[in-house]
């Protein structure tokens, strides 16, 4: 495997959980694969579980890791082309890329939306550079568009925890203060589409996600209409991704909240979040801290879904 942003990277999903399980079984089956090669880990956003949980994954397998957030020490980049380069930004992003990738083996990359440009973002123009100039097997730590690691490690949390041979799973669109992009619900969304799940996704009109995402997924507007039933709710604030609301807020219900009223609708459904969450905003403390919540567990994955990404990227050198 030499790019992973989509669930089609990975082939068979029922093997690649398969895999994945077999991974969290036998984490350090494999701690020899990795030696002398390095991983790179560029963030040019924040973060707590990819940072620790890829950086875990990377050790399990022998390597050696290499974390650089270009937002503290490093040069600021440039990322445009054609752009006269005097203002504050004095390295270009088509010479750090090769140069970052003569340094390492694999590179992960996380670099969130801009919503300067819907293009720009949804063509992906950051990780495809990557992609392009590194020379470098590149995986997504969430960019733009995708979040696939987390989507991974969603899918693998669902098949542990399921109680039903096909469950029913809901995308619920929770309030939020500010505009989130929709990497998380889009790759949730290409990761359900694949799985063997009853596949729903509520959020109020106007936040319709790419049709290329959404795929084959029921779509509700009545939310409480959507948790009826359900095994699990999967919570997510994103903003608006159609035309002329890219990238914005346009609803602050607060109704929308997981509670434990509404969670009383589903069939004792499990509550998924892929953290941090905003407590009482996206869901309530009550919910949260239920002997339903597999949040924890949920973010543990994510050292067993980005080592069976890696281990897969590693084999194909
Ligand atoms: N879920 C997730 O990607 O968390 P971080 O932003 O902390 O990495």
């Amino acid at each position: 495997m030499r790019t992973y942003q989509r669930a089609a990277d990975l082939g068979d999903i029922k093997k690649a959980v398969k895999e994945a399980l077999e991974v969290k079984a036998n984490p350090y089956k494999w701690d020899t694969m990795g030696k002398n090669k390095t991983l790179l880990m560029v963030f040019f956003n924040s973060s707590l579980r990819t940072r620790l949980s890829t950086q875990k994954a990377g050790m399990n397998l022998g390597m050696n890791t290499i974390v650089l957030d270009v937002n503290a020490g490093a040069w600021k980049l440039e990322t445009e082309r054609g752009v006269i380069m005097d203002g504050d930004k004095p390295e270009h992003l088509l010479e750090a890329i090769p140069v970052m990738g003569s340094y390492c083996d694999l590179i992960g990359v996380r670099s969130f939306a801009r919503f300067e440009n819907k293009q720009f973002d949804y063509e992906e123009v950051i990780l495809n550079q990557f992609i392009k100039y590194s020379g470098k097997p590149v995986f997504s730590m969430e960019s733009a568009t995708c979040h696939p690691l987390q989507a991974f490690a969603d899918l693998i949390t669902i098949e542990e925890f399921k109680e039903q041979e096909r469950p029913k799973v809901v995308l619920t669109w929770a309030p939020h203060p500010r505009a989130l992009p929709q990497a998380v619900p889009n790759s949730f969304a290409d990761f359900m589409n694949v799985a063997d799940v009853d596949f729903v996704i509520t959020h109020p009109k106007g936040y319709e996600l790419a049709p290329e995402f959404v795929g084959n997924a029921r779509v509700e507007y009545d939310q409480r209409k959507a948790f009826e039933g359900a095994n699990f709710i999967y919570a997510k604030n994103w903003s608006a991704y159609a035309d002329p609301n890219y990238g914005k807020i346009l609803c602050e219900d607060r109704s929308w909240t997981v509670d434990t009223e509404k969670m009383s609708l589903t069939d004792n459904a499990f509550f998924m979040h892929c953290l941090p969450v905003r407590r009482n905003m996206i869901v309530t403390d009550d919910v949260i801290e239920s002997p339903r919540s597999i949040v924890i567990p949920e973010a543990a994955n994510r050292v067993v879904s980005a080592q069976t990404v890696i281990k897969r990227m590693l084999e194909s050198l």
